[in-house]
């Protein structure tokens, strides 16, 4: 007989056990600790026709949102559509929605995920991949949409509550609801002091409202619930920390936390290396000494080859690509993403919307064609969110652009610039020193 998993929600599953093993799988997604692919093999290991372990696999390693995974992503599809007929109307959803992500269709995938949680709220797993969905996807008005539509299908009572609170908070934070943000994180922690996606959103509102002591301090003094060894969400919780202490000007600090907690392993996942990219571009900006760093980080980007794949990768390539005078590598990225925002699918959308200009201005930028770096990301800047990532994230291009117009040295817009994010960040010490800069310049 067909069961239900822990929240009510009707599966294909016959064996109580692989469900057992699904929710500590779905636990550690939850808290971002462990292992999860390694818990559901275990039960797809007695259990092989555990479709609900298959789709949890498949969307595990989707979630990188990287090239390297998609041969296997393809060939865990292969094995879902053997299992279909037995999967209930649900699940097939679900192996649709990969369908439409192996396809480059992230849009596609998005939509379906938000059908399964419009019919099954309780579905936490097509919630929270819906969720990062929307992140890759930079939809922010669907970070807050997606979990305010499901929230009303569960209560407090319910386990794993706070991690619905954590993504809410997120959502909130990226469309400006810092008030809102807060109070759903600050609950989210409560109730799970783990959730570090909860940390995480609190963290940015801290960013986005120039909190940076407060921000150190919230995180420092919490590291017990977010920087375990087994986490694999700390690298990014970290480059916060790096961030904070960047705008307070401290610079040892911050390539202490780079070489101490976001680089020491020179990882391969792209997601962890463009957080690497983007703090040595941002202490580059700052005129500082990355020594090394710069060197090995883009020769991973050239040896792994990952181009064209997610655009918001494409930039952070480029930027270790410029910073080392690749110029083979980085023409080969240019031509390469050029061909690809011709074709179809939503990353050529992305790059021809955002990625190719982007990919274009940090190169100039490289080449110290200053005005050029201005003319190609001033119409961009404030449309990237089409090629995903955070406001946070996305704040590189903005910072590249202001010490563009500076180096072009067009005062006028540099201090229009600067008056920008004074009026964003007013206690921001960064900014107040971009307001000095561009002041300072000749008319
Ligand atoms: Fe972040």
């Amino acid at each position: 007989m067909a069961l239900s998993d822990a929240r009510g929600v009707p599966t294909s599953a016959t064996n109580p056990e692989s469900l057992e093993i699904l929710e500590t799988a779905i636990r550690q997604f939850q808290c971002y600790r462990g292992d999860a692919v390694e818990t559901i093999d275990r039960a797809l290991a007695d259990d092989p026709d555990f479709v609900a372990g298959h789709i949890f696999r498949a969307e595990m390693h989707a979630m990188l949102w990287e090239k390297t995974v998609l041969p296997d992503v393809e060939a865990m599809l292969g094995r879902l559509k053997e299992l279909a007929g037995q999967a209930n109307e649900r699940e097939r959803a679900h192996i649709a929605a990969i369908a439409d992500w192996a396809a480059g269709d992230w849009e596609g995938m998005a939509a379906r995920l938000d059908r399964i949680v419009t019919d099954e709220p309780r579905d936490v797993v097509a919630l929270q991949v819906g969720h990062l969905s929307d992140f890759f996807l930079g939809n922010r008005d669907n970070l807050r949409g997606r979990v305010a539509r499901a929230l009303p299908a569960y209560s407090r009572d319910d386990p794993g509550y706070g991690f619905l609170l954590g993504m809410a908070a997120f959502g909130l934070e990226e469309c400006g609801d810092y008030g809102a943000a807060e109070d759903a994180g600050r609950q989210a922690i409560e109730l799970e002091p783990d959730d570090c996606w909860a940390q995480h959103a609190v963290c940015h509102i801290m960013e986005m409202q120039a909190r940076q002591e407060e921000g150190i301090a919230f995180m420092e003094g919490r590291r017990a619930h977010w920087a375990q060894d087994d986490n694999g969400f700390a690298f990014h919780n970290w480059w916060h920390v790096a961030l904070f202490n960047l705008d307070n000007d401290r610079f040892d600090r911050v390539l202490e936390i780079y070489d101490g907690a976001l680089r020491p392993e020179r990882s391969e996942i792209q997601l962890e290396m463009l957080d690497a990219a983007a703090l040595l571009w941002r202490l580059r900006l700052r005129g500082i000494d990355t020594g090394g760093r710069y060197e090995e980080l883009a020769a991973t980007y050239e040896t792994l080859g990952e181009h064209c794949f997610y655009a918001f990768n494409d930039m952070h390539a480029m930027m270790a690509y410029v910073a080392t005078g690749r110029n083979q590598a980085a023409d080969a990225l240019e031509r390469a993403a050029a061909e690809t925002a011709e074709g179809s699918g939503t990353n050529a959308r992305m790059t021809r919307e955002v990625g190719l200009p982007i990919l274009r201005g940090v190169r100039a930028f490289g080449a110290e064609r200053y005005g050029e770096a201005v003319d190609l990301l001033m119409p961009v800047r404030y449309r990237a969110q089409a090629f995903g990532g955070s406001h946070a994230q996305r704040d590189i291009v903005h910072r590249t652009l202001i010490e563009a117009a500076m180096r072009d040295g067009q005062h006028g817009l540099a201090q229009a610039l600067a008056n920008e994010r004074i009026a964003l960040k007013p206690d921001c010490p960064f900014s107040r020193s971009l307001a000095d800069r561009a002041k300072g310049m000749p008319n």
